[in-house]
């Protein structure tokens, strides 16, 4: 095939490959999520956002002293931007202020193993990760 007809079939494989691909990241991680949740325990029914709440604003005693809550960089309005205890600007956690939020998995999950890790000690659940994931998606 010459490049000049070689062109037009990739494009279209591309347009036809790209809605499969572009398939809403954010219900996957939810679904992915869920599994887990059930796998680990039978009696799962549903990620609630009022959990979803508590976990962000409760404080914990098992991680860092300068961290407690998610609140400690988040802020208290998911909608408003919060701030690190070393001064950097974190943008808005709710979806309504930063729709672009939780359309990439990995980044995700490092976030939510980092930060877990900085304030209860220990790494989330998938329950808790899509309990936390429910509050802010509804935010
Ligand atoms: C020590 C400060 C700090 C604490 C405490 C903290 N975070 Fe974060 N978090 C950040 C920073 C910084 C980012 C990355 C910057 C950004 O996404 O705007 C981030 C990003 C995230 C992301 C990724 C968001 C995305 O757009 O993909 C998730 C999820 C997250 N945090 C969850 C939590 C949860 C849950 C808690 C509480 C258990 C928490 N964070 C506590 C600082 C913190």
């Amino acid at each position: 095939m010459k490049p000049t007809t070689a062109l037009p079939v990739l494009t279209l494989a591309l347009a036809m490959a790209l809605p499969v691909a572009a398939a809403s990241p954010r219900e996957d991680q939810l679904a992915a999520y869920a599994a887990a949740a059930r796998a680990a325990s039978p009696a799962f029914a549903g990620f609630s956002a009022t959990r979803g709440k508590t976990l962000h604003t409760q404080n914990f005693a098992g991680g860092k002293p300068e961290s407690p809550a998610c609140t400690s960089c988040h802020g208290n309005d998911p909608r408003g931007a919060g701030r690190t205890p070393a001064g950097k600007v974190v943008e808005a956690m709710a979806l309504s202020a930063s729709p672009a939020r939780y359309t990439d998995p990995a980044k995700v999950e490092k976030w939510f193993k980092r930060n877990c890790n900085e304030v209860l000690g220990r790494e989330c659940t998938p329950l808790e990760k899509g309990d936390w994931l429910t509050f802010m998606l509804g935010q």
